[in-house]
């Protein structure tokens, strides 16, 4: 009795929504996803992929359309913009979640995943799903996770050691732990959105970065960066997002489609990532703008030993479960 009440309400507030959010019959459901980089990145070809599919299979049901490059929406708004159903589909980098969950930030945490198959397995896991569900209360709700790639730092000289980057100030992401751990090198850390990147190092207002190598390639920062070192010390990937006032008013059936076409998204975006990283590695590297610096173990474990301490600073807020969980999947590796 109590559940059926329940089956009830829960019904007339997804009816309620549904017309409220546009999902009237013989009008096709309007998904706009906005993001921030280009197409020719794993997130771009996810975008373009899922638009591609929903037009082959939901033509007449859903329309999505697909706002590449910050032309809609960039970091300082997208988010809010979700939340007021301006837009209905986004795939924020981890970091940009603080302000909603502290428990993503486990992401950031330098040197905590070996590699993206370590990454992988712990969005697998009990844990990772969880953190998909841990910002519903903010009316954000986490479909997948997409792969980017692993960090590289870049600057305008050489980073060998960690002694290199003190006194430089760095671009990050709106992270906490971000800021710690350059604040640990000695370093400034200076927020700024994705799309003002590429000027904020031309013209000297930070002079380095951190980013996987398609970032770097779609948006041309080794042209303004001529060091890049092989660092691998964290990762960038996405959640893809969206509203679940939204997204749980469209009917169930149509839903399912949809979330059966977002589980083959992210299959081929999470397959093609890494090849897609090391493509673009190659065509840095073939421009010749920039010295590719690989660091031997010895250089490595300096960067480890530099930037490790952040991971106690951010233990009690994001969570010592939620680390330890993260750290299993590398010594699941090495068994
Ligand atoms: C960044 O701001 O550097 C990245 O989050 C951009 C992106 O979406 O890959």
């Amino acid at each position: 009795m109590f559940k059926s009440i329940f089956a009830l309400a829960a019904c007339a507030l997804a009816f309620t929504s549904a017309s409220a959010y546009g999902a009237q019959e013989n009008t096709p459901i309007l998904i706009k996803f906005s993001h921030v980089v280009a197409d020719n990145t794993p997130k771009g070809q996810g975008a373009l992929l899922f638009q591609r599919l929903v037009e082959e299979r939901l033509a007449g049901k859903v329309k999505v359309e697909v706002y590449p490059d910050s032309a809609l929406y960039g970091d300082a708004n997208e988010l809010d913009a979700l939340r007021n159903n301006e837009v209905q589909l986004l795939a924020p980098s981890l970091a940009k979640f603080e302000k909603y969950t502290k428990q993503l930030q486990v992401f950031d945490l330098p040197f905590l995943f070996d590699d993206l198959a370590a990454v992988n397995r712990f969005q697998k896991r009990a844990k990772g799903r969880q953190l998909l569900r841990a910002m519903e209360d903010h009316d954000i709700v986490g479909l997948a996770y997409w792969h980017n790639g692993m960090k590289q730092l870049s600057a305008n000289k050489a980073l060998l050691v960690p002694a290199d980057a003190a006194g430089l100030s760095f671009r990050i992401q709106p992270s906490s732990v971000l800021e710690a751990q350059f604040a640990q090198l000695h370093a400034t850390p200076q927020v700024l959105p994705f799309a003002e990147v590429f000027d904020a190092l031309k013209n000297g207002r930070v002079q380095g970065a951190e980013n996987p190598w398609s970032n770097i390639s779609s948006k041309q920062l080794h042209r303004v960066q001529p060091f890049i070192s092989e660092t691998n010390h964290g990762v960038l990937d996405y959640m893809l997002v969206s509203n679940p006032r939204f997204w749980y008013a469209i009917p169930h059936q149509l839903r399912t489609e949809l979330e059966g076409i977002i589980d083959e998204v992210t299959y081929e975006v999470n397959r093609q990532a890494e090849a897609a990283n090391l493509a673009d590695r190659q065509r840095i590297e073939a421009s010749g703008t920039s010295r590719i610096i690989a660091l031997n173990e010895e250089q490595r474990d300096a960067w480890r030993q530099a930037m490790q301490p952040v991971w106690q600073q951010f233990e009690t807020v994001i969570g010592a479960d939620v680390i330890k969980a993260a750290q299993t999947v590398n010594r699941k590796k090495r068994d």
